[in-house]
């Protein structure tokens, strides 16, 4: 295991093995205070982020290594024309593992072809975000005690929202899953992800428009925005922006143990009324994010904690 591009780099016993490390970090953070000591990551983010950039770097701190970076393509060199590729053999020079956010799909993979420290796909255009399906993995397996036999609906951009397609492609290799993608014609799954991806693998599923025909099927409600960032014409924007919108009223028709996630930002999709419902998880989600990369950094650097020892050294 040495970069983390595509959720499919990482097979299901590696994913499960993570899984299981974020778990341990969560029961016993003190184990873990030392565990990236003398580390550094480097965060290159060539997009706006809060969640997966100080995720990250809270991550690593909690780790007890270091972190550089930047937080936007203009406070690098990437504003006078440095090309991915020579940021990335630079950084190489100062850091021990990448997180890299670009706009433009296939960046990370470029940056991982020329290095040799881990390079980790913070989200590439409307392409993939692995880590924050690693985040929504824990969270469910946290919340439903399970990562089979589900019905997810997802619901908004599902054409552009990388966190989608990262999350369908990881979560139908597993038993028994069952997608319903809830979007307006315009801003429908891409037929790769229907096609490579869904039929490939078996995995049922139903596209349909209207969310409050099938959320009472739902046991995990995926909400997502729509991505202004990725639209050429903003009047198409303005139009579907507010195409969903959860609020109180429509979840009377959900389970009473639905699971509602969303990668955020939120804009409008989620009414600020349902964040108060035991059902909201999406700022637990946030949490969740950071345990996980812990997690993943200590195993693409090869790092391991005896807790037992850790426990005797008083750390
Ligand atoms: N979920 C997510 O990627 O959030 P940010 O854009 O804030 O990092």
């Amino acid at each position: 295991m040495k970069h983390l591009i595509d959720p499919t780099d990482l097979t299901l016993q590696e994913i499960d093995d993570i899984l299981c490390l974020a778990e341990k970090i969560m029961a016993n953070r003190p184990a873990y205070a030392e565990a990236a000591k003398g580390k550094k990551l480097a965060t290159l983010f060539f997009e706006p982020s809060t969640r997966t950039r100080l995720s990250f770097e809270a991550a690593m701190l909690e780790l007890g290594g270091s972190v550089i970076g930047f937080s936007s393509a203009n406070s690098s060199s990437a504003a006078k024309g440095e090309s991915v590729a020579d940021t990335a053999r630079t950084i190489e020079k100062y850091a021990d593992i990448i997180a890299m956010r670009h706009p433009k799909e296939g960046a990370p993979l470029v940056a991982s072809m020329n290095v040799n420290i881990p390079v980790i796909n913070a989200g590439d255009g409307g392409h993939l975000h692995p880590t924050q399906t690693l985040t929504d993995l824990l969270t469910i397996k946290e919340t439903t005690g399970r990562l089979s036999d589900l019905t997810i609906g997802f619901c908004g951009d599902l054409k552009f929202g990388r966190t989608v397609h990262s999350l369908i492609k990881q979560l139908s290799r597993y038993q028994n899953m069952r997608f319903i993608l809830i979007s307006p014609q315009e801003l429908k799954v891409p037929d790769y992800i229907k096609e490579e991806v869904l039929d490939k693998n078996d995995a049922p599923y139903q596209e349909v428009e209207r969310m409050e025909d099938v959320i009472g099927e739902l046991d995990i409600l995926y909400m997502t925005r729509v991505q202004r960032e990725r639209f050429f014409n903003e009047a198409d924007y303005i139009r579907l922006k507010d195409s969903y919108i959860l609020d109180l009223e429509k979840l009377k028709l959900a389970k009473e143990d639905l699971k509602i996630l969303h990668p955020l930002p939120r804009v409008n999709e989620i009414s600020v009324e349902v964040d108060k419902d035991p059902r909201a998880l999406y700022f637990a989600q946030a949490e969740y994010g950071k345990f996980v990369r812990m997690a993943l950094m200590m195993k693409l650097l090869g790092l391991s904690v005896d807790e037992k020892d850790s426990a005797k050294a008083g750390i």
